[in-house]
């Protein structure tokens, strides 16, 4: 019990210390939020959302779950994208992996974990996807980062070819997928440079007319 009371002991500090430089902050906050991006991140605890770009409350809508998936069918994260697209009308998502990934590596081995095995199948799909890629890297750290980055480009698809993306692309709202990863190392973020802000950069077999 004793660590759980440091925790409430932690969160009286806060408020007092943010009400002292605003005695309004958390009255403000509660009247509505209006983030302008939607963030998917792993859970891994080194890797908070807000902190890594000194966003405040308010200010970033955030998923996380391990290895920072998107499956196709997986309706909590489809719920949340259709929520920031749709409700809160957010025009930037980020897929945001990150080096050193427990997840990713759990992929490239052979290791019974649990349940998280099932989840983690998304991740061996990728790599049996890119094998001939991965498998010429022969330092296996290099070959770790770079799954890293292929599990982000994935999502980002994956993220893409959703028929709520498509919708929003189709009625001209404006709305960019964007894959990033953090490096745990330095704290600095890596753009991977795939920014997918419309339909005609997506393959021609994942294209679903909404209008239909
Ligand atoms: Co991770």
């Amino acid at each position: 019990m004793k660590e759980l009371l440091e925790l409430f002991k932690k969160n009286k500090a806060w408020v007092k210390e943010r009400l002292e430089v605003d005695k309004n902050y958390f009255k403000n906050l509660s009247k509505e939020q209006i983030p302008k991006f939607l963030w998917i991140g792993c859970s891994d605890a080194r890797v908070p959302a807000n902190q890594i770009v000194a966003l405040e409350p308010g200010e970033l809508f955030v998923h996380r779950n391990v290895a920072n998936l998107f499956p196709n069918t997986d309706i909590n994260s489809l719920s949340v994208l259709e929520y920031a697209v749709d409700i809160l009308k957010i025009e930037h998502v980020i897929v945001c992996g990150h080096f050193g990934c427990s997840g990713v590596k759990a992929a490239m081995e052979d290791h019974h974990l649990g349940l998280v095995d099932n989840w983690l199948r998304n991740i061996r799909d990728i790599y049996s996807k890119n094998q001939i890629e991965l498998d010429n890297i022969e330092d296996i750290n290099k070959r770790y980062d770079r799954l890293v980055e292929l599990n982000v480009f994935q999502q980002v698809m994956n993220i893409c070819h959703t028929t709520i993306v498509q919708a929003v692309w189709q009625k001209k709202q404006k709305l960019s997928i964007h894959g990033w990863v953090y490096d745990i190392k330095s704290g600095l973020l890596k753009d991977l440079n795939c920014c997918y802000s419309n339909s005609k950069q997506i393959d021609e077999i994942y294209k679903i007319n909404l209008k239909k």
